[in-house]
This record gives structure tokens, C-alpha cells and sequence, in this order.
């Protein structure tokens, strides 16, 4: 956040960050510095007189003068993010993961979402259990995402790139394993993947895909998931019409790869202990399948 920060809200608060740095290094160099002058020097009666001042000046008005600076600062920096936003997104905070919706477009993915370069997007940030912090160490600060209170915070990246978030509030046992990525696109690119990502899933492709559709509409896994276009509509765990995009598994517990996906669904609880991903035992058979299928949701 201090030394890479990627759009003009992070360079703020990175701004903020050296500037609260230097001040406390040259506080502390100030401080050590009349410890060591006091330490040697001889006691004179002139210099107890001047006591009351001393007081004054270097414990009252010095800190004054050095708090209300940082104060009106951080206010200033903090208070950035008003204004038009060209991009509304929704973020909701699980144990242990990330519902991401735009809700302008009708828009639902999970544990990474796309945003425009170059402009502010507004994000209003709930949770539907405990409390959560979205933290994008090089787009912004944090903000908590409380139960039952809306939060508002505003992003901006000024370059493409992917940037890697963290839940910064400790949320129970999988508190590591809630990561979060936010991909920066030029304008085009951005809209060119939100319209894809309003279309239904893809239509199986071949056998093997189709006959995995049906595992997964019979199996226990479209009780809690939603892939648009499909009998599933379960709204328990993240919506999965668009899985094979997304570079991880159970928000960033595993990589989202065919071994690491055959392994989170017949038992995720040893990949990721206490989440709510339940093991679902099936056959060998079976399992080929519903992977060819996810696979093609792209
Ligand atoms: Cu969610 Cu920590």
C-alpha cells in the first residue's frame, strides 16, 4: 500500500501513511535526542526555572501542533470517494467469501470481480453473518462490512492488473482463506466481460458435459448454487454460471484447477476446515463429468 499504490485514492492514503512515518521518526529523533541532552547535562538553577515552559511547550503545544496536523490530513484523505461513480458494485461478506453483484446489470459472481480503469467505483459493502473487512491493500484502505449497516467505499484503479484483497477482520477459523481479486481492465475489455457474464451458462459441449450437468442439477450441488440457465438455483454458496473463469477455489484456498476442484468437491472440509462446502460423495464417473462440465462455464 505504501509503495505500490495502484489508483490516485491508494497514492492518498499511501501519501497519509509516509507522511504519519516521517512524523514519528522525527518525534522519536526529537524525544531521544533531549533524553540524551538531559542525561548529561548539569542541573543549573536556570534551567529549572524554565521547567513550566518546557511543559508547555514540548508536552502540550508540540503534540498539539503535530496531532491536529495528521488530523486534518487523514480527515481530507479519508474523506475522498464522494461524487459521480461510473461503476455501482455490491459486495456481501460469508463465512468465508465474497458475493459480488452489479446490480445495474444483473450481474452475480463471487470472490473476484472486474472493475474499469481510470474511473471511481462505488462499493456498498454488507455481510450476512459476522463482521468482515474488504481490504485491497493497493487500491484502498479498509472499510468493515457490518451485519445489518451498509458501507460505502470508493476504489479506483489507474492501471490494468489484478489486485489481490484479504478480509481484514478476523471472521472465524477460515479468516485467512477469505482473499478476494479485484481485476482492473481498460474500458473495453470491461465491458466486453460484464456483457459475457450477463449471458447464461454455456451450453454443455460433448457427452461427458452434459451428462455432468445433470450430476450437478441431481447432486446435491444446485441445492446451494446458482448456474443461470440451468435448473440450479440454489443461494447458499457463490453463484458458479461463470466458475471456469475465476483463478481460485473457496476464495483462495486452492488454485482453481481440475485436481484441486475434484478435491473440494467430494471433501472440501480438508481443504478448507469449517467452511460450509459440505463433502459430496460420488462415484468416479460421476465426478469426470460434473469437472468436464464446470470446466465449460466459462
Ligand atoms: Cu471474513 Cu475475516
Amino acid at each position: 500500500m505504501l509503495t505500490d499504490p495502484g489508483g490516485p485514492i491508494a497514492e492518498r492514503y499511501a501519501g497519509l501513511g509516509w507522511l504519519m512515518i516521517g512524523l514519528g521518526t522525527a518525534v522519536f529523533l526529537f524525544v531521544v535526542a533531549f533524553l540524551v541532552i538531559g542525561l548529561f547535562r548539569e542541573p543549573s538553577s536556570r534551567a529549572r526555572l524554565s521547567e513550566n515552559a518546557w511543559l508547555v511547550g514540548g508536552g502540550i503545544a508540540f503534540p498539539l501542533v503535530i496531532l491536529v496536523l495528521l488530523l486534518s490530513f487523514a480527515t481530507g484523505v479519508l474523506a475522498v470517494g464522494g461524487g459521480d461513480h461510473a461503476v455501482e458494485i455490491e459486495v456481501t461478506g460469508y463465512q468465508y467469501w465474497w458475493e459480488v453483484r452489479y446490480p445495474d446489470d444483473d450481474v452475480t459472481t463471487a470472490n473476484e470481480f472486474h472493475i474499469p480503469t481510470g474511473v471511481p467505483v462505488r462499493l456498498t459493502l454488507h455481510s450476512e453473518d459476522v463482521i468482515h473487512s474488504f481490504w485491497v491493500p493497493e487500491l484502498v484502505g479498509k472499510v468493515d462490512m457490518v451485519p445489518g449497516q451498509t458501507n460505502h467505499m470508493t476504489i479506483e484503479a489507474d492501471r490494468p492488473g489484478v489486485y489481490r484483497g484479504q478480509c481484514a477482520e478476523f471472521c472465524g477459523v477460515q479468516h485467512a482463506n477469505m482473499a478476494i481479486y479485484v481485476i482492473a481492465e481498460e474500458p473495453d475489455d470491461y465491458e466486453r466481460w460484464l456483457s459475457d457474464m450477463r449471458a447464461p451458462a454455456a451450453t454443455p459441449d460433448g457427452a461427458l458435459a452434459r451428462e455432468g450437468e445433470t450430476v450437478f442439477e441431481t447432486a446435491p450441488c444446485g441445492s446451494c448454487h446458482t448456474v443461470r440457465g440451468t435448473a440450479a438455483d440454489g443461494e447458499r454458496g457463490p453463484e458458479l454460471t461463470h466458475f471456469a473463469q475465476r483463478r481460485t477455489i473457496g476464495a483462495g484456498a486452492a488454485p482453481n484447477t481440475r485436481g484441486h476442484l475434484g478435491g473440494w468437491i467430494v471433501d472440501a472440509q480438508s481443504i478448507k476446515p469449517g467452511s460450509l462446502m459440505p463433502p459430496v460423495p460420488m462415484s468416479p464417473e460421476e465426478l469426470r463429468a460434473l469437472l468436464a462440465y464446470l470446466e465449460q462455464l466459462e
